[in-house]
């Protein structure tokens, strides 16, 4: 990682010839209050490396967007953070991550305690086989809680909070798998905010949605901001200039630039940021 720097005409060509390549990172990104803390972090699905020495500091309360072309590790550095990737045969990582200064990879940390530090919605809403209501509180039966009353009010405020509530408060008991897309879609970030989680992964949350579903995930993101940290990752750069604070664009398991989102849309430093998001590849 290094400071500004000129742009180089032949990144894109260094990159898939394998060299290393330094993230160019605003100067806005260099010192900040950062929830979550990227540190030269590599990761490889068996031999393939899909993530290089990516660095990255996240701020928080604020909203950050992850952008490039398909492939190039947007979901795989989501699914780092909260440690989903876990799951997966034969994979290895370097470097650190971590969370309110704390390393995600330390040996005492309880994986089951961090994801709900910090929530994931995923692309496909995916809401469970039962009633709105304990599709909201399940974050909270699994801790346990029983008490009616705090389950009434996590799930109302919740659903207010996903901007759900006026839509569902009369059908409550009905499953959740009979909303529409875009209400499911609502109930999963209801979800992922109940348990007050510090940061928000959502993971192309509105790429199954039409305009006015996406407008209101995009209202929604936009009340979040301030009380939750977000990063959300987008192929839609119209998405991504309208909601985010920050934006970082990936290219092949690289950062290739980091900054605020209206610099990296009107003037960014490097070429080939400018080329992806004016639609010149990708
Ligand atoms: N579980 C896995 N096992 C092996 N390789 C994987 C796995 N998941 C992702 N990859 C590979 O890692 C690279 C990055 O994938 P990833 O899903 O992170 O990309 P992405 O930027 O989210 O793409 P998209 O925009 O299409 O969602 C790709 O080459 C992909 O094939
Ligand atoms: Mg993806």
């Amino acid at each position: 990682m290094s400071e500004l720097q000129p742009a180089r005409s032949n990144r894109l060509t260094d990159i898939a010839a394998g060299k290393h390549v330094d993230s160019v990172i605003h100067n806005e990104l260099l010192d900040v209050d950062a929830a979550l803390d990227i540190k030269d972090f590599s990761l490889w699905y068996g031999k393939k490396q899909a993530l290089h020495e990516i660095s990255m500091s996240i701020p928080r309360g604020e909203v950050t967007a992850l952008i490039g072309p398909s492939g190039c590790g947007k979901s795989t550095l989501l699914r780092s953070v909260n440690r989903m990737n876990d799951l997966v045969d034969g994979l290895t990582v370097r470097g650190d991550i971590s969370l309110g200064g704390d390393s995600i990879f330390s040996p005492g940390v309880d994986v089951i305690e961090l994801r709900k530090r910090m929530g994931m919605v995923f692309q496909k809403p995916n809401p469970f086989p039962m009633s709105i209501f304990e599709n909201v509180v399940y974050p909270l039966r699994i801790d346990g809680q029983r008490d009616r009353k705090v389950l009434n009010s996590v799930c109302e405020q919740s659903l207010r909070g996903a901007a759900l509530w006026e839509e569902v408060r009369k059908r409550l008991t009905e499953s959740g798998l009979g909303l529409s897309g875009g209400q499911q879609q609502r109930l999963c970030i209801a979800r992922a905010i109940a348990s007050e989680p510090e940061v928000l992964l959502l993971d192309e949350p509105c790429s199954a949605l039409d305009p006015l579903a996406t407008g209101k995930i995009e209202d929604l993101i936009d009340d979040l901001r301030g009380d939750y940290t977000v990063l959300i990752v987008t192929h839609n750069m119209q998405q991504a200039s309208r909601i985010s604070d920050y934006t970082a664009f990936m290219y092949l398991g690289r950062l290739i630039e980091y900054g605020p989102t209206s610099q990296i849309f009107t003037k960014p430093l490097v070429r080939e940021t400018e080329d992806y998001v004016t639609g010149r590849f990708g």
